[in-house]
């Protein structure tokens, strides 16, 4: 690939080649999306924000030793990253419950769960990304569960706790999984308010305001970025 090209082009974000070899470049766009993409917008000044605030959170697990593809932040709304495989599987980690847990069963809203549930979700719009068992993971030659389990849960312990510092309720957040060029697999994608349930004083921080359209994600994630830059 010649650098520059263009590897994959997601809904909020595009994945380019950097002039090493084994080296992404992810350009976060000025976009939201929900409900598998239905509903759109593009608010300005939404990937820088992100993309600071994902890089401030994969510095904080590195130094946790907690493997991810993150290399450095690259400029406005540009990570640099190590070239990895996505495996098509989105990891949720719920402290407590909200969202879909609440909508399809019969837990009530903001069940503690200790410890955290730790779920599988098969990674394909056109299928809604069903949730999976670990039995069908296994038939769909899934190997590495134990794995991204306990990488799940480590990255929780730390995630929480920088949230936590700044008056934050991690309520939970998804994550994926990568595999480097060397085999090794590790955290990717990106850890931003657009994937978490982020709860400040009773408030929705995150991208429930954009799905509900009940408030400003800018605003909000502007706020949770100035936190944790103090
Ligand atoms: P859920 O309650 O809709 O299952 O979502 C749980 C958490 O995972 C929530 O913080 C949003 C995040 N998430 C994504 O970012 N992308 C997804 O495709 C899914 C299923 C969840």
């Amino acid at each position: 690939m010649k650098p520059n090209e263009l590897i994959v082009k997601g809904k909020v974000k595009s994945v380019i080649q950097a002039v090493e070899e084994d080296q992404v470049l992810i350009h976060y766009h000025d976009k939201v999306t929900a409900g598998n993409g239905e509903k759109e917008d593009y608010p300005e000044g939404k990937g820088k924000i992100n993309n600071e605030i994902s890089c401030l959170i994969f510095k904080q697990l590195e130094k946790a030793g907690i493997k991810t593809h993150f290399i450095q932040y690259a400029g406005p709304a540009l990570m640099r990253c190590k070239k990895v495989e996505i495996i098509p599987i989105e990891v949720v980690v719920r402290n407590y419950a909200d969202g879909s847990i609440v909508r399809q069963t019969t837990i009530p809203k903001d069940t503690k769960f200790s410890p955290p549930l730790i779920e599988f979700y098969l990674k394909d719009d056109s299928k809604n990304d069903p949730l999976l068992t670990e039995d069908r993971l296994s038939v769909m030659g899934y190997k590495n569960l134990r794995q991204m389990k306990q990488y799940a849960a480590e990255t929780n312990v730390v995630v929480s706790d920088i949230f936590k510092k700044i008056g934050i309720t991690l309520i939970d957040f998804k994550i994926e999984f990568g595999t480097t060029v060397e085999g090794n697999i590790v955290v990717a994608d990106e850890i931003s308010p657009d994937g978490c349930r982020l709860r400040m004083n009773d408030k929705s921080m995150d991208k429930d305001l954009f799905r509900k359209g009940e408030g400003d994600i800018i605003e909000a994630y502007q706020t949770i970025l100035n936190k944790l830059k103090e």
